[in-house]
């Protein structure tokens, strides 16, 4: 059955206006690392991969792509940083806005989260600590076998205003790409989250102890890059309740809410609203898959992601574990603007589509989550229409 829109409810398919962006509707590509950029550069495979994925005014988020070239975790993994991919990520924007899609390109820096195989010279990862994460987790290598985390060395400050100024560098190389804007990972364990938990953060510097000084290191790279681009370019994710990689924090709602806080009176100042907050709630763990995520009871999660929303000045964007039913619950009931859907847009590339008419979605296969091929579980997932899409797209 096709969703119809209520007269003044929004619905996941009804239209709506981010900043200076009109969105067509509310389904939106969730950033998600796929290890098909070889050595750090975008290839046509990303054009196909992220085209396909594109709806007349639709909203797609990249991968985590790489701020400089100390931020990698993962094997090929795209970057922004120097010309050449500048260069190769210009002809992915073109091919996704020569199909009406709107595309923020996610920055990355995955802190702790390394491996010496992924550092220049082969030395320490960096990080807000010397604490190692824990066994518990596993690092992917490039060989596809899985390593143990090693210990990452503590930036000095001195070196944090280096880092801060790869992300600005990064967001004004992501707008030369013809990017429509950025959004900063704050989430999931990386290395603005190893600041900004205080299960990971063990500074004694202005940078760690009080919940302020911990927001710190993220507000300063927001500043620098609305500074650069413009805040109405500028998105921020964070996930104060996820523990993965060990990012735990004693209190997730303060944590949330002291970044919303710094967010709103960011924008007050800047007197230019930026262009959304993207909140990960650990719901996705409840749907049979082995992402972690220290999670309370519903209650407590929706708590948690409401009070955020209705603190929140601004757009606010979901992701985690939605279903067409949650999704289309969560935009009609108030709790989102936007939703953001990760695997099932990995596994279904007209998934707009599906979700709307109410069709069976493909299941995605884990296991080419993050292997190289450019088309096995990357390009090749059916379309519902035998001509790729094309004929659904456009009835959207
Ligand atoms: C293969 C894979 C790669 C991911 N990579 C990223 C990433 O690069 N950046 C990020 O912020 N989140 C990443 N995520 C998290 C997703 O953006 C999303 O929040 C998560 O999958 C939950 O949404 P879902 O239940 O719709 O899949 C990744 C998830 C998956 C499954």
């Amino acid at each position: 059955m096709v969703e119809t829109k209520s007269q003044g409810t929004p619905t996941l398919f009804s239209p709506y206006k981010m900043g200076k962006f009109n969105l067509s509707h509310r389904v939106v590509l969730a950033p998600m690392t796929r290890c098909r950029a070889l050595n750090g550069i975008p290839r046509p495979a990303l054009a196909e991969y992220y085209t396909q994925r594109s709806t007349p005014g639709g909203f797609l988020i990249t991968e985590g792509t790489l701020v400089s070239n100390t931020a990698a975790g993962f094997p090929h993994v795209p970057g922004i940083y120097n010309e050449e991919q500048v260069e190769a990520w210009k002809k992915i924007v073109d091919a996704v806005h020569a199909k009406g899609s709107i595309i923020f390109c996610q920055l990355w820096h995955v802190g702790r989260a390394s491996h010496s195989v992924y550092q220049p010279g082969g030395g320490a990862p960096i990080s807000s600590t010397s604490k190692p994460i824990s066994n518990r987790w596993r690092i992917l290598m490039p060989d596809g076998s899985y390593g143990i985390y090693p210990k990452p060395r503590v930036l000095e400050i001195s070196e944090i205003q280096e880092v801060i100024e790869h992300y600005r560098k990064a967001a004004l190389n992501a707008i030369r790409a013809g990017f429509d804007g950025i959004e900063i990972h704050g989430a999931h364990g990386y290395l603005i989250d190893q600041f900004l938990k205080d299960g990971i953060n063990d500074r004694t510097d202005e940078y760690g102890g009080s919940l302020g000084n911990r927001c710190k290191f993220l507000m300063q790279i927001v500043q620098a890059v609305a500074a650069a681009i413009g805040a109405d370019r500028v998105a921020v994710r964070i996930s104060p309740a996820i523990d993965h990689l060990d990012a735990i924090d004693s209190n997730p709602l303060n944590l949330g809410l002291a970044v919303v806080e710094r967010l709103n009176n960011l924008q007050l100042q800047m007197g230019s609203k930026l262009s959304y907050l993207h909140v990960t709630q650990p719901r996705y763990h409840a749907y049979g898959q082995t992402e972690s995520g220290r999670h309370g009871s519903e209650e407590e999660e929706a708590y948690l992601m409401r009070t955020l929303k209705r603190t929140y000045q601004g757009t606010f964007m979901c992701s985690g574990g939605f279903t067409r039913e949650l999704g289309i619950q969560a935009v009609a009931e108030g709790d989102a603007d936007l939703v953001s859907y990760g695997r099932l847009f990995i596994s279904n590339p007209d998934l707009v589509l599906r979700l709307k008419v109410n069709v069976p979605l493909n299941r995605y296969n884990r296991k080419t989550f993050y292997t190289q091929d450019p088309v096995v579980g990357y390009t090749d997932y059916p379309f519902l229409s035998k001509d790729k899409g094309t004929q659904g797209q456009s009835r959207l």
